[in-house]
């Protein structure tokens, strides 16, 4: 009898475990037209372009959606983002959210210091290691520095827009923005 149950509860969590590895592994149809930019794994293959992996999952798709409606401005992702569908955000914000998160580490070493001083202003809604508790906000932690300097000065150029982002820009020089770029680049995952 102990057998026959043991065995039972062997096969259900046999079944499941089958189940539950499917599901996480099934690659999203439109992952493929990602890949060559961001890896199929959301570590991107120039430093200058954001790593997705372990990203917030909420914020991938509002980002998705804001280069397909033209709400964000980039060239590229605007035209990645038209041919995408609903369903097709939803899977690849999914996969990419579910991805282990990286520590891109590839900023000036001699810059880190001066950005750890200066990100003080951005823990309230970026965490204080770099990633909010909010899915609608970015994790910054382990972000490339070069794409974290270029989204701070799209946001103070207009070219992007979030109205939480526009006073914490106006400050900000170009060695600023390089700094804090380098410190969250090197903030490591682990840390949330
Ligand atoms: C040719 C290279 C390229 C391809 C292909 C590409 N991307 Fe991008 N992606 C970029 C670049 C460059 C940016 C930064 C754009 C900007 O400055 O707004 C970006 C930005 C993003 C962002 C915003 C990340 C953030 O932290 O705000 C998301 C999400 C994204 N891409 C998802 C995708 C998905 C999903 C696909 C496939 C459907 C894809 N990308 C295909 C180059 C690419
Ligand atoms: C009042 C809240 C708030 C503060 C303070 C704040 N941020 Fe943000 N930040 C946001 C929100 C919300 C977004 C998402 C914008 C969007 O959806 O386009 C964002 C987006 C960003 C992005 C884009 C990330 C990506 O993946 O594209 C960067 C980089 C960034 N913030 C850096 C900073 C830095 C550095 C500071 C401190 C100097 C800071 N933020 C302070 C709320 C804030």
């Amino acid at each position: 009898m102990l057998n026959v149950k043991n065995g039972l509860r062997t096969t259900v969590a046999l079944v499941f475990a089958v189940f539950f590895s499917l599901v996480s592994w099934a690659e999203p149809a439109a992952l493929a037209s990602c890949a060559a930019c961001h890896g199929s794994d959301g570590k991107s293959t120039d430093p200058a372009w954001p790593n997705l992996a372990g990203q917030h999952e909420t914020y991938l798709e509002i980002q998705l959606k804001a280069y397909r409606s033209g709400d964000r401005n980039n060239a590229v992702m605007n035209g990645m983002a038209a041919a995408l569908s609903d369903a097709d955000i939803a899977e690849l914000a999914t996969w990419y959210a579910a991805q282990p998160r990286l520590t891109a580490a590839n900023g000036d070493q001699t810059m880190v210091e001066e950005g750890r001083n200066r990100a003080g202003y951005c823990h309230a809604c970026h965490g204080m290691q770099g990633a909010p508790v909010a899915d609608e906000w970015p994790i910054l932690a382990g972000q490339n520095a070069a794409y974290i300097a270029a989204q701070l000065a799209g946001f103070k150029s207009g070219l992007r827009y979030h109205p939480l982002m526009v006073n914490v820009v106006k400050d900000l020089d170009p060695t600023a923005m390089a700094a804090l770029g380098a410190y969250y680049s090197q903030v490591p995952p682990a840390a949330e």
